[in-house]
């Protein structure tokens, strides 16, 4: 089964909403940037690549309901959808990166037609969402060598296909391990307190054949301790230029875990998640979410009333504690700022 997370039908984003899944497989479509903006705060579409693919094509929505509308009218809606979009979740820098992109095109189109701006931003959105997919795969190809035949490899959230507009960047590793050959099983972590790991990345390995053991997180040092993971790949959602990278909470406990166990532990990410304006991750933006999501899940409640709660999404694993970075253009062992400004051609 090819995974969609997003496609682009007659007019509409439909994103896969992947709060129902695993139970439910099903669409939910998008007309304007706000209710892009909405499954994104919402977690319909997560991912930091997916994200950033459905913030552009967020843009082209609205460009599109004001394709008949005076320039100053278009021009003010296209304001205001950076601004909803931006608003929406604040640690994945591909949102950002996005919009800036989507936002230089309307600024290119200055003195075209508000039609054929519309048309130029409808454009943008779907070659970002067509690189992304190209990206992924390169990053696989580059990956797939860091991983042995026969090798248990440990991931946490969901790096994969419905995080991107195709393929995954850490599971996109596997997924290119496993196309060379390689006999590979993959161990998915659950993902406290969002279920990533149980819901979605189980879900892609057992729709691909992919042999996957679901564990909780506070499973992960002990399997380490008995010499059951050999590597560990991991996606990122803001690397800074330092290398220091955010991802989802509780990657930096593994890579404190595999440290000490000396297992490699990758990050794969495309440039675009990289931020060069930020020197090292003390300054990313870590999203807090809502109380509930700890205290319960989908209704059932555990937590006494009256318990205050953190809830902090993302975490950051310093880039000593990082093997390597996996990118579209190859692996950066040990990275630091040098090496990372190198890539970028500075
Ligand atoms: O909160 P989420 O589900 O959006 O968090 C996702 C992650 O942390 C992923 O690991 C990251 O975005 C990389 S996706 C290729």
């Amino acid at each position: 089964m090819k995974i969609e997370t997003l496609r682009w039908r007659e007019g509409r984003l439909e994103l896969i909403d992947q709060r129902r899944l695993p139970l439910e497989f099903a669409y939910v479509a998008c007309d304007d940037a706000a209710q892009v903006a909405r499954a994104i705060r919402d977690m319909v579409v997560r991912g930091a690549p997916a994200i950033g693919c459905a913030a552009a094509y967020g843009v082209a929505l609205e460009a599109q309901r004001y394709a008949g509308a005076a320039r100053v009218q278009f021009d003010a809606a296209l304001e205001q959808s950076f601004e909803v979009l931006a608003a929406s979740r604040p640690t994945a820098v591909n949102l950002f990166w996005a919009i800036e992109r989507m936002r230089q095109c309307h600024a290119q189109s200055r003195d075209a037609s508000v039609e054929a701006a519309a048309k130029a931003l409808l454009e943008l959105a779907q070659e970002i969402y067509g690189d992304d997919i190209e990206i992924n795969r390169a990053i696989g190809r580059h990956g797939a060598p860091l991983i042995a035949d026969g090798a248990r490899v440990m991931t946490h959230c969901n790096a994969g296909a419905l995080a991107t507009a195709g393929h995954g960047t850490a599971l996109g590793v596997i997924r290119s391990a496993r196309d060379a050959g390689k006999h590979i099983s993959v161990i998915a972590n659950e993902t406290r307190p969002y279920l990533q790991g149980a819901r979605l990345t189980a879900w892609e390995m057992v729709q691909e054949n992919i042999p996957v053991t679901l564990v909780t997180d506070n499973m992960a040092g002990h399997l380490m301790q008995r010499g059951r993971i050999d590597v560990i790949v991991v996606g990122a959602d803001r690397i800074a230029a330092n290398g220091d990278t955010a991802n989802k909470i509780g990657t930096y406990t593994l890579a404190v875990l595999a440290e000490r166990h000396r297992i490699p532990f990758y990050v794969a990410a495309p440039l675009s998640t990289i931020d060069l304006s930020i020197a090292d991750g003390s300054a990313i933006p870590i999203e807090e979410r809502g109380a509930a999501e700890v205290t319960g899940f989908r209704g059932v409640r555990w937590a006494p009333e009256g318990v205050s709660v953190a809830n902090p999404a993302f975490d950051v694993t310093p880039a000593a504690l990082i093997t390597g970075i996996v990118t579209e253009l190859g692996v950066i062992g040990q990275p630091d700022a040098i090496k990372i400004r190198a890539l970028f051609g500075r």
